[in-house]
């Protein structure tokens, strides 16, 4: 009888216990990404405008070996717009993140013809892989 009283008392500790678990596994994956996922999204999504191998040719956009760290609009031989050029910053993961959803209004005036990346996911798995990429 005593023993029973107990379970009941800890059987709601036990149902939070397995709520903040499950909490916890849903929330990892999103928030990094998979850089293996990143790389089919890379070649369904960038590649025909893309290389990503060191010293590839610039295409339709510039090669982006290294882009993680590179300064915006300074790969060499590559005709970049004047706003890109203008940008003055690095790209970092978080620079990425915010202009691959949505290219024309982080960089205003950008010659990027690509509409935006959705969802979120396949933004963080695209950085991922950009981060190995060096
Ligand atoms: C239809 C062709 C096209 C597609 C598709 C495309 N891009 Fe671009 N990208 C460009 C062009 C053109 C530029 C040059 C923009 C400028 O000079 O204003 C560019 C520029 C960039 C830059 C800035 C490079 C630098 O050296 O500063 C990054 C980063 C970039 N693209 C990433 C991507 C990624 C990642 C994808 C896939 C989600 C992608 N692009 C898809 C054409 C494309």
């Amino acid at each position: 009888m005593r023993e029973s009283k107990s379970l009941r008392a800890h059987a709601p500790l036990t149902g939070l216990a397995a709520t903040l678990v499950l909490a916890l596994s849903l929330a990892g994956p999103a928030a990094a990404g998979d850089a293996a996922a990143g790389k089919s999204v890379f070649n369904s999504q960038c590649a025909m405008c893309h290389t990503i191998a060191a010293g590839g040719p610039n295409l339709l956009g510039p090669n982006l070996h290294g882009i993680v760290g590179r300064t915006a609009g300074t790969m060499k031989g590559y005709n970049y717009s004047p706003a890109m050029k203008a940008t003055g910053f690095a790209w970092t993961a978080e620079k990425l993140t915010a202009y691959l959803p949505a290219p024309a209004a982080m960089v205003p005036g950008n010659k990027m013809p690509y509409a935006g990346l959705r969802p979120a996911q396949k933004v963080d798995d695209l950085v991922a892989f950009l981060e190995t990429q060096k």
